[in-house]
């Protein structure tokens, strides 16, 4: 599949958008600063697949997340905004994902992937 552009200037802070790449959900969000605040208090050791929230995010765009939206456990589709940590619940069997799209709760094992992309200006990202 072709690599597919993004304009982020339609996703207000606070929001989120799915696009789809290589057929896969692909959930974009536009971080609140508390959202932001919130994935990076938790300590990275307490954290079932521990990956900080820096490394999970583009440095200088820390407001957006990308992230491929299966589910980590058998592939669900995982619903934005949603779960005890306002980042990303699965329904199949209750996987609780946080603001950086860090598995927190449920049986996924995994944090959710992030698929390669890069920022071609401030507003608009290349997917694949
Ligand atoms: Fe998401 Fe099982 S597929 S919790």
């Amino acid at each position: 599949g072709a690599p597919i552009e993004v304009d982020l200037t339609p996703i207000a802070e606070g929001q989120d958008i799915k696009v789809f790449w290589r057929g896969k959900p692909i959930f974009i969000s536009h971080r609140t600063k508390k959202q932001i605040e919130d994935a990076r208090a938790v300590p990275v050791s307490s954290l079932p697949d521990p990956q900080t929230d820096q490394a999970r995010v583009k440095e200088g765009h820390d407001q957006w997340l990308v992230v491929i939206g299966i589910c980590t456990h058998l592939g669900c589709i995982p619903i934005a905004h949603e779960g005890a940590y306002d980042g990303f619940f699965c329904p199949c069997h209750g996987s609780v994902y946080d603001t950086s799209g860090r598995i927190r709760q449920g049986p996924a094992p995994s944090n959710l992937p992030i698929p390669p992309y890069a920022f071609v200006s401030d507003s608009k990202i290349k997917i694949g």
